[in-house]
């Protein structure tokens, strides 16, 4: 049975009263202007780019510090290919990079539209050029897929929108750009993916079609069987983007998952960004593995920063990784390491060629540096507070922020997407923003990540995801977690954190947590494996904080 489309509210956006702000704001914005061109107010100023040297030194865009038109422009970026492509998989992964560089990114799926407004998906069937009556509700859904994005842009809650579609004909690809371009002004950048390797496509098919809604309660094999069908239905209609007769498109084909990357009409910085990112990125297996370096004589006294040895227990942790690494037996792995002497000691015996990272190093906490809470607390009480307000935007006097780490380290995470098997051995600020970035998680979330000392996160991509381990090593070290407390500035309270806890076993141990489309499933069934484990804290007596 039909549903009409505004029966899905969860992949409804916002619209009327967004729209009605907007209007309001920029007849604010006009009014201002028209009665005052000279002066702005306050709300003006603050669209301006803030006057800080830090504009002109910081390599990257960091959220809220650059107002170039380039990244303000509104952007749709359209995927184009035939199903079992990778869309989906380059659409998430794209967002999650977006997102965490501080573009709000949305992705917007035309299969999870269709499957709103239509339970009618019965075969292959459904997706035949000759089947009208589908027709109508595939031509419904994609243009209410478009019309969402465009609307969620327009309400100035995101810069980019991802309409994860098969785009796959030239009159479609033309309908968006005169919406996206012609109508709203925005600019589009469309992404097609190619792919002739009947292994990558088969690969893609058992990994997420198989699971797919679509497909409940079905054999792979008939699953497999109804795929290539419908990937048949849509080859007949199929228009790979052509150069000569949509040339006023902007566009890149990305062939057999990289292989080949052809960039047409590429402009502008956000585009260039994107471009270079899947570039950069692989889907050949592979796995990544944090940890922090060993417990230090600084984490002893709970001093921040500096740079000192580690302690006997670090030392202890520096063999017992080494171990534990050997067993592994990972092929080519490649070891990255800041240039901080705990970080070096720590991976003093691992057997692996070594890189050292001064972007790996710890965040820099300017004046407070080897002082601890209590001591910068009594000495500076007002930035104290204000770090607890907003973790992720503060910025230590003279040292940097949580934001400004993330901004540091992105070319770190590009060459990770670059690479096979590596051990990343850094410290505890750096590793959220890292963890943050394979999980998915918001900047909110990001400064409060619980990474332990002694542990050792394996993360492993998985279809639209990654897989993530923590191993704790039965070495005992001290905690350095503080959580959020409930008042800012609060050093006595034991805390508000509920978003670090969901993330690791009490013990630490052997938890599995899978993080993508299906974090909720693997949230709830790690968790009834944690419960049961919640009394065995194997960290040997050191505080544990998982509130
Ligand atoms: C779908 O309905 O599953 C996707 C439709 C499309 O992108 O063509």
């Amino acid at each position: 049975m039909d549903m009409p489309y505004n029966t899905s509210p969860s992949l409804r956006v916002r619209t009327t009263s967004l729209n009605q702000l907007k209007k309001t704001a920029d007849l604010a914005i006009e009014n201002e202007l028209h009665v005052c061109p000279s002066i702005m107010s306050d709300e003006l100023r603050k669209l301006l780019p803030p006057t800080s040297e830090t504009v002109m030194t910081k390599p990257f865009p960091i959220r809220g510090e650059r107002t170039i038109a380039d990244c303000t422009t509104p952007h749709v970026i359209a995927m184009v290919g035939l199903p079992a492509r990778g869309k989906t998989f380059i659409s998430k992964k794209l967002a999650r990079y977006l997102n965490w560089i501080g573009i709000a990114t949305r992705v917007f799926n035309l299969g999870e539209y269709r499957r709103h407004a239509t339970t009618a998906y019965k075969s292959h069937e459904f997706f035949r050029a000759d089947n009208e009556e589908a027709m109508a509700i595939r031509n419904r859904c994609a243009n209410q897929a478009l019309h969402d994005s465009c609307e969620w842009l327009l309400s100035g809650l995101g810069s980019i929108a991802v309409f994860d579609a098969t785009n796959s004909t030239h009159d479609r690809r033309q309908l968006i750009y005169d919406i996206v371009v012609k109508q709203h002004g925005f600019r589009l950048f469309f992404v097609e993916s190619i792919c002739d390797d009947p292994q990558i496509i088969e690969q893609n098919i058992l990994e997420v079609k198989v699971s797919s809604p679509d497909y409940i309660n079905m054999n792979t094999e008939l699953v497999v069987r109804d795929f290539l069908q419908r990937i048949e239905h849509y080859e007949e209609r199929y228009q790979p983007i052509d150069e000569v007769t949509e040339s006023h498109l902007s566009f890149m084909k990305v062939y057999n998952a990289g292989k080949k990357v052809v960039v047409y009409n590429n402009e502008g910085h956000v585009e260039s960004r994107i471009v270079y990112y899947l570039m950069n990125i692989h889907i050949t297996p592979r796995t990544i593995y944090l940890t922090r370096h060993g417990e230090s004589e600084h984490n002893l006294s709970g001093l921040i920063g500096g740079d000192s040895n580690l302690s006997a227990r670090g030392h202890q942790y520096a063999r017992a990784l080494s171990s534990f690494i050997a067993q592994q037996q990972i092929d080519g792995l490649r070891v990255w390491t800041s240039w901080m002497k705990r970080a070096i000691q720590t991976v003093a015996d691992v057997k692996a060629p070594q890189e050292r990272w001064k972007a790996l190093n710890e965040i820099d906490a300017g004046h407070c540096e080897e002082m601890t809470y209590e001591q910068i607390k009594e000495r500076f009480p007002e930035e104290f507070k204000a770090r607890d307000v907003n973790k992720f935007a503060y910025r230590y006097p003279r040292g940097e922020s949580y934001e400004d780490l993330v901004a540091r380290l992105e070319p770190v995470i590009m060459e990770l997407e670059r690479q096979g098997n590596v051990l990343v051995v850094s410290h505890q600020a750096v590793l959220r923003c890292l963890f943050a970035y394979f999980l998915d998680k918001s900047a909110d979330e990001l400064p409060y990540l619980y990474v332990p000392l002694h542990t050792v996160i394996k993360l492993t991509p998985v279809a639209y995801g990654c897989k993530v381990e923590h191993i704790k090593l039965p070495i005992d070290a001290v905690d350095t977690h503080r959580p959020k407390p409930k008042i800012p500035g609060d050093v006595s309270q034991p805390g508000m954190d509920g978003l670090s806890g969901e993330l690791v076993a009490p013990d630490g141990v052997g938890k599995v947590l899978i993080v993508g489309d299906d974090v909720a499933t693997a949230t709830a069934a790690s968790s009834s494996s944690s419960n049961s484990n919640s009394n065995s804290n194997g960290n040997g007596g050191a505080r544990l904080d998982t509130q």
